[in-house]
């Protein structure tokens, strides 16, 4: 383990506890881990806690013996935690259904028995495509249960990314719903779910929750509703929690990457649990007295992690919301914080620039005194919406914890611990690393960059909640996560350390999105576009939006024979929306005749962008041909004219 100075600086900050706490992880990683893993409950304690000898494949806790649901439910059921609320939930229409720890407890051993008597085993791979509601958490604790391991699709995929991501891993039962409510209109599920079934040879069951209660076809023998499985089995039906090594996968997420396919992102039981609960203590530390709100879809990490593992973990109390925010109106979020009296609230920089929009009117309408810590995740966010955020939601009282993470590091690790110790804030700041988090800023030849300078981030440490590879592609994690640089994490960002050690997130420093927080592939975007009959070549790329960050952009080469119209372009939207799904939705289809090109033939993105942004194009001496890129400037500028006058 590397003795690097520390990142921290005196001058700004007297902080001793979060600096010897780091300290102590950086310098012993396998005594630290082994303290904190203790108020985990293990059916038998591990051999070694860190296991490298086969690096970068990190072990954690080899040998340790558990079960997540078994952490997440059973050991609260001893303890005065079994009557407290695990879950408030509220639906778009306003519903409002509750579940203690206690009853969560019984509908996870009901579904987990239906599993078993389908015949699911552990290992079995368990597939998820529903909307936002209590039967997502409940199908993954029933998974884990029985040592099943899920992947769930988030619900605005289509139907081939469905099907793509239950082939690559094989899996054997569908778990969806009749449909999900977005706006006061009802959105087709399980439409879509048959439609991924045409190619999914793996499934042999579908179950559906009835959710909309809309006509769907459900075909004899494979499909069946969640809610008379439920009742035919017996109400206190108990379920042995399967005893899992630590170090057997938990869960594989699909991520988007710098190439098309999608990677498995697969994290691990032990570990990944350790990190959930440590992560969420050390910067919110909530207790019984909290209502947690955090505002992610469990279709991502962050509804994983922080929606299921961590809250349920430490047994404390999570809200759960269905809807859109501005659905009837534009203060519903804040007329959820004043119902439920919500005490932390974590949500994204896409959404507090909404809110930013919609105006102050909206949120002073309503008492938001019982908050008492918010969070931000997704995507960097602008000092402007930091300063918003802290005056008009937090009254210039509450701390704002930037928490800067991925789906391949299962929990934060970039933020201020306000549960721990909490650091002078600077607006737009992730602040410090995480304890075993030993981050570095390098320069392309994987130099330290000088202070202010920025570079690209990298780990230099491994830490529990880190994934372990990519499902059933060793060689890619190899080459995607260490392929950059020797023996150290690459995460794709860029960032620079300010003159105090703060770390400044500062976006993708490779070709993948954030689109409202959302991760997209440029590279998955532009083959689904060249499998479009009338497209030839494609580049995508990201341009700056004041709400959403960033959105897609797509520049396109038509084949012969095709001319450029807006009913082709509408028919591309379309082709995208069935493809990967209304999320990568391009803002813009720009048809030109040519790409901007190097000689050796690799598209110059750099180029392209400079277009997007209106800033100087720079050296353009190694284009193929320099005409083409005022071309793409002519038609683009053309384009947005177009765009406006409508
Ligand atoms: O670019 C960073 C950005 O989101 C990426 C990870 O995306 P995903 O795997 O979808 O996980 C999102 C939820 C953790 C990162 O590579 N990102 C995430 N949080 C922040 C951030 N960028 C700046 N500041 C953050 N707090």
């Amino acid at each position: 383990m590397s003795e690097e100075s520390l990142p921290f600086n005196e001058k700004v900050l007297p902080i001793k506890i979060l600096k010897e706490e780091w300290e102590r992880s950086i310098k012993n990683p396998e005594k630290f881990w082994a303290e904190k893993a203790k108020t985990i409950d293990w059916v038998k304690t591990w051999d070694k806690v860190l296991d490298d000898s086969d690096s970068p494949f990190y072990r954690w806790f080899v040998g340790g013996i558990l079960n997540i649901s078994y952490n997440a439910l059973d050991r609260h059921l001893k303890t005065p935690k079994k009557n407290m609320l695990a879950y408030i939930w509220e639906g778009e229409p306003g519903e409002v259904k509750t579940y203690t720890f206690y009853q969560l407890y019984r509908e996870v051993n009901k579904l987990a028995k239906i599993f078993k008597n389908f015949g699911l085993k552990k290992g079995d791979r368990v597939a998820v495509y529903l909307p936002m509601i209590l039967e997502l958490p409940i199908t993954l604790l029933a998974t884990a249960r029985i040592g099943g391991i899920h992947t769930v699709v988030f619900s605005g995929f289509s139907a081939d990314a469905l099907a793509g991501r239950i082939n690559d891993c094989e899996a054997k039962i569908l778990v969806t719903s009749d449909g999900a409510y977005r706006r006061g209109k009802t959105v087709q599920l399980k439409e879509t779910a048959d439609r991924a079934l045409e190619n999914t040879p793996t499934i042999q069951k579908v179950i559906v929750v009835k959710r909309t209660r809309q006509d769907v076809s459900m075909k004899g023998g494979r499909d069946y509703w969640y809610h008379d499985l439920m009742t035919e089995v017996e109400p206190n039906v108990y379920v042995q929690p399967e005893p899992m090594e630590a170090t057997e996968p938990l869960f594989i997420l699909y991520t988007s990457g710098t190439t098309g396919k999608p990677k498995g992102v697969q994290h691990s039981t032990g570990g990944y649990l350790v990190w959930a609960y440590w992560t969420l203590k050390w910067a919110f530390d909530p207790d019984e007295r909290d209502i947690w709100w955090c505002t992610a879809d469990i279709g991502w990490i962050t509804g994983h992690t922080y929606n299921v593992y961590a809250p349920l973990a430490l047994g404390i109390t999570s809200f759960i919301f269905e809807g859109t925010p501005d659905y009837p109106a534009q203060d519903r979020w804040w007329d959820i914080v004043e119902h439920h009296g919500i005490t932390i609230l974590y949500t994204t920089p896409t959404a507090i620039r909404m809110f930013m929009k919609f105006g102050e009117d909206w949120v002073n309408k309503h008492d938001l005194s019982t908050l008492r810590l918010l969070g931000s995740v997704g995507e960097p966010i602008n000092p402007e919406a930091w300063r918003w955020y802290y005056r008009v939601i937090g009254k210039e009282k509450l701390p704002i914890i930037d928490t800067w993470w991925q789906t391949e590091t299962g929990g934060f690790m970039i933020a201020p611990l306000a549960g721990l110790e909490l650091v002078q804030l600077k607006p737009g700041s992730a602040t410090y690393p995480l304890p075993s988090v030993l981050a570095e800023v390098y320069d392309e030849k994987g130099q330290p960059t000088a202070i202010g300078k920025r570079g690209v981030l990298v780990i230099k440490t491994s830490w529990p909640g880190m994934l372990e590879t990519l499902w059933k592609d060793p060689e890619r994690y190899k080459q995607a996560y260490f392929g950059r640089f020797p023996n150290v994490y690459y995460t794709g960002d860029y960032a620079v350390k300010d003159p105090d050690g703060y770390l400044w997130l500062l976006g993708r420093a490779d070709e993948v999105l954030k689109v409202a927080g959302h991760r997209i592939g440029t590279v998955e975007l532009e083959s689904e576009l060249v499998s479009h009959p009338a497209i030839s070549e494609a580049a995508v790329m990201g341009k700056e939006d004041p709400i959403k960050g960033e959105v897609p952009v797509a520049f396109v080469v038509l084949r012969s024979g095709f001319s450029p119209s807006e009913e082709l372009r509408a028919n591309i939207v379309k082709h995208i929306r069935n493809t990967i799904g209304p999320i990568a939705t391009p803002e813009a289809i720009v048809i030109v005749n040519k790409l901007p090109k190097t000689r050796s033939g690799k598209i110059m993105r750099r180029l392209l962008k400079a277009v997007l942004s209106g800033a100087a194009l720079g050296d353009v001496s190694t284009l193929e041909d320099e005409a083409s890129i005022e071309e793409v400037k002519a038609t683009y500028d053309e384009l947005k004219r177009q765009l406006e006058k409508k």
